[in-house]
């Protein structure tokens, strides 16, 4: 197996880069400056959504990055989301515009729909909220965006096999990833399998177990087992394990020494042996923040 796994190609042809920074709770003040960090530390990959509230942090960081001659724009993959409240089709184009003038940004390498749900313009996150979603039409206006050039490739997030079964039914354009919770406590075999079987690659967010269930994953007698006799750390086990299973991954941190650990996973691996045993890590509840616990529990309603 290559030890030196820095992209994956899409079913687009595009190469995403294997490592990117999640921006989720990275807060207004410090968001910014982690940008810069990342980027000077190697870091090409970078995960935002409206829903985060930090994206106009993000593109003024991406700027000056850009202005500095640190990177170029097209050194970079910048990801964004389609936030629930903006599905209906008319909505698609105009949140896409206001992401890139909010990231200072002609074109999004990636735009997902963040969620399978559709909430009431302007909600502010009800379970009431919740409108009948008609993903073929936001579908619909996903791929006008892509063919626009607007958004160099598009997806989804949070979707089942069966939402993507019912997806790829009507997309002209296929999606081209599927962004999903994805951790050695919940690895997704099986919708790692499907999205693998109809050429859509998986991206993991919250691959430390996030802050809600990464005490449980650093103290794990496996996950440690494997990191001594490497002599790495748990963290960089749990990252270096999304890798070699063939997905992206998405660690958050705004710690400049973190954002270096976590960059280190590229240059030794995890032999089978030990692969195997991560494996056997028992597999534990979703983590529930409370925004995806409250959607997906009013979610079942559709
Ligand atoms: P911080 O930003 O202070 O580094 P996930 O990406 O799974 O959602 O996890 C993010 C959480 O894990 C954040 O709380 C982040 O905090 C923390 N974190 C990120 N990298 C590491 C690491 N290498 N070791 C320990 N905690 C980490």
């Amino acid at each position: 197996m290559a030890i030196d796994i820095r992209y994956f190609k899409l079913n687009t042809g595009a190469q995403i880069p294997s490592l990117g920074l999640g921006t989720y709770k990275a807060q207004g003040g410090v968001v910014g400056d982690t940008i810069t960090t990342a980027v000077k530390i190697g870091y090409r990959h970078f995960d935002c959504a409206t829903l985060y509230g930090n994206e106009k942090e993000i593109g003024s960081a991406l700027k000056k990055v850009f202005d500095d001659g640190v990177v170029k724009r097209e050194d970079l993959w910048i990801t964004s989301k389609l936030w629930c409240t903006d599905h209906l089709p008319g909505d698609v184009p105009k949140a896409l515009d206001r992401t890139l003038q909010d990231l200072q940004l002609d074109f999004l390498d990636l735009y997902l729909i963040h969620w399978p749900v559709s909430m009431k313009k302007g909600s502010p996150g009800n379970p009431e909220d919740l409108t009948q979603p008609d993903i073929p039409s936001t579908w619909k206006a996903m791929e006008a965006l892509y063919d626009s050039g607007k958004a160099r490739a598009i997806g989804v997030c949070n979707f089942s096999s069966k939402k993507l079964g019912d997806l790829l039914e009507i997309a002209r354009v296929p999606p081209a990833v599927n962004q999903v919770e994805c951790h050695l406590h919940w690895q997704q075999i099986n919708l790692h399998a499907f999205c693998k079987s109809k050429g859509i690659h998986l991206t993991g967010y919250g691959p430390l177990g996030s802050a809600s269930k990464k005490h449980i994953l650093f103290e794990n007698p496996i996950a440690n087992m494997v990191a001594q006799e490497l002599g790495k750390t748990p963290a960089q086990v749990a990252l270096r394990w999304g890798l070699q299973m063939g997905h992206s991954i998405l660690p958050k941190s705004t710690n400049e020494g973190r954002l270096k650990e976590n960059f280190d996973i590229f240059e030794w691996c995890i032999p089978e042996d030990l692969l195997a045993k991560l494996s056997e890590i028992e597999q534990l509840q979703k983590v529930s923040t409370y925004l995806s616990m409250r959607v997906t529990n009013a979610w079942s309603r559709y």
